[in-house]
């Protein structure tokens, strides 16, 4: 487990950093992020290209993904998991929501 965590922390390492008009880098919320999510597998929380693919077309999906990070989900995915609020900014949140409907 913990290998695969460092794995895919080693191979999206640099994709928020990426990510269009970050802007900076993203530091610790975005290390966070990772211990649950990757770009293509399930970890403990759907993969970013999964929630990509579900809210494409979605013209609240910005909106919504940006409430689940600040506020928490769960039973949306049936992961068994539920995600806790997230420590991070209202900014920060939609940045993410935009660069994870980016994925392909
Ligand atoms: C403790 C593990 C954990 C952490 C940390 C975590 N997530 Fe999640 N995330 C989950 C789980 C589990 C779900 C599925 C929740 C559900 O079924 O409703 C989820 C769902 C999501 C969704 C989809 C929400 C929806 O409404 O469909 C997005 C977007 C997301 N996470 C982004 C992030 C971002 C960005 C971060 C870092 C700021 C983050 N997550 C941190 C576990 C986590």
């Amino acid at each position: 487990m913990v290998l695969v965590a460092a794995l895919a922390g080693v191979l999206c390492g640099s994709s928020f950093a990426a990510a269009p008009g970050s802007g900076g880098s993203v530091s610790a919320s975005e290390q966070t992020c990772r211990a649950c999510h990757s770009i293509d597998t399930t970890k403990v929380g759907p993969s970013f290209r999964a929630i990509a693919e579900r809210y494409r077309g979605d013209s609240d999906a910005v909106a919504k993904l940006k409430k689940s990070m600040l506020e928490g989900s769960s039973g949306k995915w049936n992961t068994g998991a539920q995600m806790p609020p997230n420590a991070i900014s209202a900014a920060d949140a939609e940045r993410f929501a935009g660069w994870i409907l980016g994925v392909k």
